[in-house]
């Protein structure tokens, strides 16, 4: 099968075009033919080598891990799907990932496709739409009334993160630059404060929950927008311990865990209609395209995801 690979870490040239061996599903494993992947910053961060400690992968290392395709074999076991089901997955973060023709999955991680989405919408989000789901609720608890600070709204996560908290009935603010306004107040966010102009920090108070996908002193100001018994996830630097004693904060950070239940969980929240994903950008399958998608990735000004269609 055909595959986007890197060799060693480094810069985007290090994506290559390689044929590799087409894997076999094993004992409650599915082999999906894919149809379409999306980009995840952990893609380039892993390509350059920061996370080489975490995961300490062989080479040649296929990076993606976002999933949209039919079901092509299934190994012993499996009772969920059949050939030819249309699924999606946040497979297991494996060095076998989604830049490829056909990848495996547990069956526990697979999940039927939203009726109501293109391949290419579907595989924008199992990886986001669980880091919120994950951050949101089995972290912060976010409940109907909560007032609820999501940074970096247009991002990938935070699109999703403001359509699964206004859902479950928060208020919420969001940061943006002044080209996003718009397009986050149409997801439903409350409050867009444009982050190149407004100090989110002098406007908001009391609040219940921050996401924070930017870490820094972005990170430490979030604190002090949350009430006592506030809650903080940070999904890139894990926070303060000090600064969430001190504020009386529950802070920490949040490493997303493959999960098919909770992805069923979003799938009926999309197919009625209360959540609908965003693709901002696609490029062609190919080693010219996912470097072309890796740098954009890179600038941090994509907005909603990136996806890379692979089968028509
Ligand atoms: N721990 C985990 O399990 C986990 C899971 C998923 C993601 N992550 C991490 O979370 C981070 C975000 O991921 P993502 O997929 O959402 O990234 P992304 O899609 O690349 O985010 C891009 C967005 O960030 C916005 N942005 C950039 N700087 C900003 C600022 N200073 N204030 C507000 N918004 C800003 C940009 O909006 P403008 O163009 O308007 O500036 C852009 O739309 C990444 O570092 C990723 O690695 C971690």
């Amino acid at each position: 099968m055909k595959a986007i690979v890197i060799e060693q870490y480094g810069g985007k040239d290090q994506l290559i075009e390689k044929e590799v061996t087409t894997p076999t599903p094993g004992d409650g494993q599915i082999l999906i033919e894919m149809h379409a992947t999306s980009i995840n910053p952990i893609d380039w961060k892993l390509r350059e080598g920061y996370l080489k400690e975490m995961l300490p992968f062989e080479f040649p290392i296929i990076l993606g891990w976002d999933a949209a395709g039919t079901v092509k074999e299934i190994g012993s076991n499996v009772s969920r799907f059949k050939k030819g089901d249309k699924v999606f997955s946040r497979p297991a973060t494996t060095n076998k990932g989604t830049y490829a023709e056909y990848v495996i999955a547990e069956e526990s991680l697979v999940t039927k496709m939203p009726e109501n989405l293109e391949y290419g919408e579907a595989a924008s989000v199992p990886l986001t739409g669980l880091t919120a789901w994950q951050c949101l609720f089995d972290f912060g608890g976010v409940k109907e009334g909560d007032k609820v600070l999501i940074h970096a709204g247009s991002g990938g996560v935070g699109t999703i993160a403001i359509q699964l908290a206004k859902n479950a009935g928060a208020y919420v603010a969001t940061t943006a630059s002044e080209r996003n306004i718009e397009f986050l107040e149409s997801l439903g966010a409350d409050e867009v404060i444009n982050y190149k102009e407004t100090d989110f920090k002098d406007i908001l108070h009391d609040y219940d929950f921050v996401l924070d996908s930017l870490g820094g002193d972005i990170q430490e100001k979030s604190f002090e927008v949350l009430k006592n018994g506030g809650r903080l996830a940070s999904i890139v630097a894990p926070p303060n311990e000090d600064l969430a004693k001190l504020k009386g904060v529950k802070a920490g950070f949040v490493w997303l865990e493959p999960n098919g239940e909770q992805l069923d969980q979003i799938r009926k929240l999309i197919e009625e209609g209360k959540v609908k994903p965003h693709v901002g950008h696609t490029f062609e399958f190919s080693e010219e395209g996912l470097r072309k998608a890796h740098e954009l990735s890179e600038s941090h000004h994509a907005r909603g995801k990136i996806v890379i269609p692979i089968k028509a």
